[in-house]
């Protein structure tokens, strides 16, 4: 949520709207939901009224509104995904230069460039691409932030290969820290990625998927590695509630969860948002109102 409002600060789009408000609208949109599992997209626009029925590129007299969808996913990248890893190729497009479009700001704008990569990748028989910077150095996939393995340590691009800051690489940066495990920020030239030892792409929707192969060169052994394999375990005991978080992760949807997670011995895990009292927010402003975007899952699925 502390990525979703800076995306909105650098855009320029001034709201009352305060993270718990978002938080705790999350948080009832699920439970309302009734899914046993589900991606949350919150979604703050530009909108128009009757007094401001503006389409210039001017965005200021526009009014803001805010939708948060939830629906279930299934595997991003095919169910097989997560086991056997993916084939994946080196786009002919590059990420955003970062003085056009801001990576940091997860931004609609930002997914053409995504769809491009995407749309090359299928059509050639990959199920990603994975994008260099403008300087021809390693960015990321289309919708995924990337690890290679070298040696035993884990790389991955900094912020500055204009990659998104995603709460999984930043979820696998502190896997591998408790984990003893040596990670480094560092810039990748695409060669590196052919002889790595093992690959493996992170994201909220990919969750971490290992890379096979990249341009029909087989990485390591053309199966998940031994350290992708090691951290994806933790991954998913910590994201399934079987581990403890490092830090803060997890916010219960559940009342029953939520006591049990206040307890004394559990964790960090419930982070106090449960116990917030509903109705008019902290700052005075109107709650968002959270609604079920269940098209968007059949749209997503095709
Ligand atoms: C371009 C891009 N990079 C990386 C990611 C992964 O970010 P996160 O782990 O926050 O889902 C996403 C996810 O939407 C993305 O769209």
């Amino acid at each position: 949520m502390q990525r979703f409002l800076n995306s909105a600060k650098i855009y320029r789009m001034d709201h009352d709207w305060k993270i718990d408000d978002f938080c705790d609208a999350s948080v009832e949109l699920v439970r309302r939901s009734g899914l046993e599992q589900c991606y949350i997209r919150p979604i703050l626009f530009r909108s128009l009224d009757e007094e401001h029925p503006a389409f210039g590129v001017n965005p200021f007299p526009n009014p803001l509104a805010c939708y948060i969808g939830a629906w279930d996913w299934g595997k991003y990248l095919g169910d097989e995904a997560i086991e056997k890893g993916v084939d994946v190729c080196v786009s002919s497009w590059n990420r955003l230069t970062p003085n056009s479009l801001p990576a940091m700001a997860k931004s609609g704008a930002n997914y053409m460039n995504s769809q491009l990569i995407k749309m090359e990748a299928l059509l050639n028989g990959f199920a990603e691409g994975i994008a260099l910077d403008d300087r021809g150095y390693v960015s990321e996939g289309s919708g995924e932030n990337i690890f290679t393995v070298s040696n035993g340590i884990v790389n991955t691009p900094p912020l500055s290969s204009s990659v998104l800051p995603g709460i999984t690489r930043d979820s696998v940066i502190q896997i591998c820290q408790e984990l003893g495990i040596t990670i480094k920020e560092r810039t990748i030239q695409r060669a590196a990625l052919y002889v790595s030892d093992e690959i493996f792409f992170s994201g909220t929707a990919a969750e971490i998927t290992p890379i096979r192969s990249v341009d029909r060169i087989q990485i390591g052994n053309g199966e998940r590695g031994e350290i992708t394999a090691k951290i994806q375990k933790v991954f998913f005991e910590i994201t399934s509630g079987e581990r403890e978080a490092p830090g803060p992760w997890l916010t219960y949807v559940r009342e029953q969860k939520a006591r049990a997670a206040n307890q004394p011995g559990a964790g960090a895990a419930n982070n106090g948002r449960n116990s917030k009292a509903k109705g008019k927010t902290e700052s005075g402003a109107t709650p968002v109102e959270p609604e079920l975007v269940a098209r968007a899952r059949a749209a997503a699925m095709e």
